[in-house]
Order: C-alpha cells, then structure tokens, then sequence
C-alpha cells in the first residue's frame, strides 16, 4: 500500500485534545459490553452500528464474534486527488470498504494540490489535531506513505500500523526537529520490554520535502526505511520475554495518520 500525504497545519494548540466520551457504558478487560451495545470502541465505550467497525476492541466486547470481521487490505496505491475515498464522518461510516478506503475519524482535512494527489490534514486551535485511518486491515505486508511533517513543538506527526487490541507498529516525527523520525513498536498497548524506540535521520528537512516512510511488517521481520534505505531491523525473536511468548505485532491492523 502507498499513501500520498502532505501535513498541513494551521494555528496549532498544545496538544492533542483527549477524544470526546461516545456512547454509554465503559469497558475494559473486567467490564465486558453487555447484549444492548456489544461492541466496545476503540475509545473504551460500548455501542452498537460504527461502535463496531474500525477500532472494536474484541476483548473487551460482549464476545470475541461482536465486533465485524476486519476488512481484508488489498494490494493499492492511494492518492488523494479529491475526497471522495473518504468516509468524513467516521459515525456514519457503515463498515463498507468497498465505498471508502479511508475514515476521518477526527479533525479536517483538505486537498492542498489536486493534480499531485496530496491531502493536507489540519491542526487548528480548536480540532485538536485531525486522524485518518484504512478502513481495511493489513496483516502483515509493506506500507509506505509519501509525506511532510508538522514542524511544531509539541505536535507529532504519525504514520502507524493500529490493530484492535492495540499492537502499533509507529513511524513519528516530533515536530521540534525535522531532521530525525522515530520507529516504535507496542504488543497489546505494551512497548515491549526487551525493545526501545529508534530514532533516525532523514536526508533533508521532512516538513519541506516529501520523503517515503515504509513500514515492512512481516510474520517474522519488522523494518523501517526512509527513502526505500532500511534504517531500522528488528526480529520477532528479540520480543520473546522470559517465559518464551513474542511481544511482537501480530493482528491485523488499520493503517494511520495524524
Ligand atoms: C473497568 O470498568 C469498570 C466499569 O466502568 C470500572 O469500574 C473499572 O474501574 C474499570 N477498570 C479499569 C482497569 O479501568
Ligand atoms: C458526525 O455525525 C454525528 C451523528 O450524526 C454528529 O453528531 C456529529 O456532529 C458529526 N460530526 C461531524 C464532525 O460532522
Ligand atoms: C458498498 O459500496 C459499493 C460502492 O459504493 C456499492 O456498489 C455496494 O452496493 C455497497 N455495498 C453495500 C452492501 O452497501
Ligand atoms: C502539484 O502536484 C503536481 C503533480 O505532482 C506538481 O507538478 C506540482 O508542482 C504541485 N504543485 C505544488 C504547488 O506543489
Ligand atoms: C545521523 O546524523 C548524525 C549527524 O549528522 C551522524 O553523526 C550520524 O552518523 C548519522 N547516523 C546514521 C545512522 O547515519
């Protein structure tokens, strides 16, 4: 998959704004959803209709079957010549894949140049920094996005790999150094104990310039390049803890950007 993006920001606040509570009964991994409103977001709320779609946490949800099963990623490159491929209210999205290959789940986004493709997403005083994300989930395969950074202090622009039960596999670049993006990566919402974050350089300013960030998840093999050079390694192997389990990403996942 190849994604083409440019980060736009206007004014920006502080940080990132906490998402809005949604819906009625919280849930966690001791609070399971009941009949009414199976699903558990992304968000730790139960619901039924969007509830269930990208985001639903199986674990936490009435059963393991309430969620709907997670659109299946196929081979594409996605520009962005208008918006149409976007569903713009993520509350009305209802699970069609075939209709939107994107979400907004929160914030504005626009066209900044039609005929390149590119979207600009917008960090206002007032939105509180805008997300897409895939509605098709990838397990396992290569991801590139063709991006520019936000260049604030403060604001971290994200191009990441996100399943349901929270394993991330994260390309970030804080805003205050435009010169270095980092690599991380989280088994069920965990940074895995034997692992640390990675921090890289990128050739030339990442807010001026468009570079391709790639993201290559593989059943045994994680890489991160920039510009198709590998910059970072790592083995399913170097997340197996003491008792023999891997801390390595291994559910399918939606792809994001903020
Ligand atoms: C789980 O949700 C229940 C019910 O809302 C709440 O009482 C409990 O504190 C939550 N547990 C955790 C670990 O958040
Ligand atoms: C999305 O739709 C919901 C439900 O109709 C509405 O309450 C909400 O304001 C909409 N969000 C945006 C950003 O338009
Ligand atoms: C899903 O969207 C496609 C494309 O817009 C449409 O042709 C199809 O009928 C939709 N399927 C359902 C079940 O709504
Ligand atoms: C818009 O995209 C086209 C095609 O990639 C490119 O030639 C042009 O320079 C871009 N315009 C701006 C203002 O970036
Ligand atoms: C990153 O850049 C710094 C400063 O220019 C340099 O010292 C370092 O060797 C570079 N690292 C890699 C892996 O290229």
């Amino acid at each position: 998959m190849f994604v083409t993006l440019a980060a736009v920001a206007g004014l920006l606040s502080a940080y990132i704004a906490p998402v809005s509570a949604q819906g009625g009964q919280v849930c966690n991994a001791t609070s399971l959803c009941g009949s009414e409103a199976p699903c558990c977001s992304e968000y730790g709320f139960c619901g039924s209709g969007s509830f269930c779609l990208g985001g639903c946490n199986p674990l936490f949800s009435r059963s393991l079957t309430s969620c709907s099963p997670s659109p299946v990623c196929e081979p594409a490159s996605h520009k962005f010549p208008d918006l149409t491929r976007v569903a713009m209210n993520a509350s009305h999205y209802d699970g069609n894949a075939t209709a939107f290959d994107w979400v907004l789940d929160k914030g504005d986004i626009m066209n900044t140049n039609s005929s390149g493709g590119e979207l600009g997403m917008l960090l206002t005083e007032t939105n509180g920094g805008t997300r897409i994300s895939s509605t098709r989930y990838v397990h396992y395969g290569a991801i590139s996005a063709r991006i520019k950074t936000g260049r604030w202090g403060g604001v971290v622009t994200a191009f990441i790999t996100m399943s349901d039960i929270k394993d991330e596999i994260d390309w970030e670049f804080p805003g205050a150094d435009v010169t270095h993006g980092q690599s991380n990566l989280f088994w069920q919402g965990h940074i895995p104990d034997k692992t640390q974050g990675g921090t890289h350089n990128i050739s030339s300013d990442s807010f001026a310039n468009y570079h391709d960030y790639t993201i290559d998840w593989q059943p045994d093999t994680l890489t991160w390049s920039i510009d198709n050079n590998v910059v970072r390694t790592l083995k399913r192997s170097d997340t197996i803890d003491d008792q023999g389990i891997s801390h390595y990403p291994n559910t399918p996942s939606r792809i994001q950007l903020r």
